[in-house]
């Protein structure tokens, strides 16, 4: 929880200038359904993104596009934001 608080704090002042990052967006967008962690919540029915089989290239088509109940970001989120949080959640939510 500490490394989460102090990348918080140290990735703050950097998405204001280039996008948000992806661990800011994952936590400002996606939480509420998926989880902080992850695992994903039963009441929304979400999978769990540590055994996701989708590659990078296929979460930022999920995520732009939507998919079933998923809602699409793709108005809501700049295109290097959608990058961003997809390699947020391959490179740090794995198991
Ligand atoms: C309103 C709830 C909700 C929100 C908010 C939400 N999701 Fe989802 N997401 C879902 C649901 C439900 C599914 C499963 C869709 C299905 O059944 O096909 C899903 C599926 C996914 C998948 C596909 C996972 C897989 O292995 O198939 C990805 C990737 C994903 N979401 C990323 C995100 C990201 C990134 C955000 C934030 C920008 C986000 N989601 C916000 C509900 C949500």
């Amino acid at each position: 929880m500490k490394r989460l608080a102090l990348l918080l704090a140290l990735s703050a002042p950097l998405a204001a200038q280039a996008g948000e990052s992806g661990l800011v967006v994952f936590h400002g967008k996606c939480t509420r359904c998926h989880g902080a962690d992850g695992r994903g919540k039963a009441i929304f029915n979400t999978p769990s993104m540590l055994t996701s089989k989708l590659s990078a290239a296929e979460m930022e088509q999920v995520i732009a596009n939507g998919r079933a109940k998923m809602p699409a970001f793709k108005a809501q989120l700049a295109p290097d934001e959608i990058k961003a949080v997809a390699a947020f959640i391959k490179a740090e939510l794995k198991p």
